[in-house]
């Protein structure tokens, strides 16, 4: 079964077995390996990806049920040289510290705020409910969320 998605931009054709996932297609497959397996159950958030601009945990998506999907991974968030504005909001304002989760935060915070550009400590919190993170006490990431939100209406701006 040959399965079309378009990821970071670019076309890849891939020959899932019919019970793999995103997760194990991305990783394992096509060799991207930012997307984390951290429980593989939905629970933790790290293999966290946008599809269609929407997040969703990648070890709960089959492959070949994302036929035809836009993916993005961490990889591609970026464009060029410079690295997103939540990337580097992240770290100006410690969101990163072992980084095991940091990639689907990432992804999660990408997709919070397509929905909610300015959101609210409660919108953050709630949106990021899903990312498990054993380091930061998440405080740092409401920080980075919330400096990322800035830079990037500037960026718009
Ligand atoms: S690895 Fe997907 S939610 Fe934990
Ligand atoms: S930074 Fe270590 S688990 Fe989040």
């Amino acid at each position: 079964m040959i399965v079309s998605l378009r990821i970071n931009g670019e076309e890849h054709l891939v020959d899932p077995y019919p019970d793999a996932t995103l997760l194990d297609t991305l990783r394992e497959d096509l060799g991207l390996t930012g997307s984390k397996k951290g429980c593989g159950t939905g629970d933790c958030g790290a293999c966290t990806v946008l599809m269609d601009g929407r997040a969703v945990t990648s070890c709960l998506v089959l492959t070949a049920t994302a036929e035809g999907k836009s993916i993005t991974t961490i990889e591609g968030l970026s464009t060029g040289d410079e690295i997103h504005p939540i990337q580097q909001s992240f770290i100006d304002f410690g969101g990163v510290q072992c980084g095991y989760c940091t990639p689907g935060v990432i992804m999660m915070t990408a997709g919070l705020l397509a929905d909610h550009p300015h959101p609210t400590e409660a919108e953050i919190r709630s949106g990021l409910a899903g990312n498990l993170c054993r380091c930061t006490g998440y405080s740092k990431i409401i920080d980075s969320v919330n400096a990322a939100a800035l830079l990037m209406e500037e960026a718009s701006e």
